[in-house]
């Protein structure tokens, strides 16, 4: 059985300027870069945290919608 069987939380990225990334780091005792997605003004990713997935990074200016609240990265 995976470790979230895909009840991962949800979590909401908005691009404020061009070339936003977001990426996501392993799971598990090896922690690394697995997906650099880019994201440029305007545009959205609705992500999942997953079995491969345990912690995103969030470069540039956006907005990241979470259950525990709305925040902005140049805050
Ligand atoms: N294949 C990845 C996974 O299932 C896709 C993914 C889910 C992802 N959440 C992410 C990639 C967050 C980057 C950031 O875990």
């Amino acid at each position: 059985m995976p470790i979230l069987n895909n009840q991962g939380d949800f979590f909401i990225i908005k691009a404020k300027d061009n070339g936003v990334h977001v990426i996501g780091l392993t799971r598990g005792n090896d922690t690394r870069f697995h997906h650099t997605e880019k994201l440029d003004k305007g545009e959205v990713m609705i992500a999942q945290f997953t079995e491969h997935t345990s912690a995103v990074k969030v470069r540039g200016k956006a907005t990241i919608m979470t259950k525990f609240g709305v925040m902005e990265t140049d805050d």
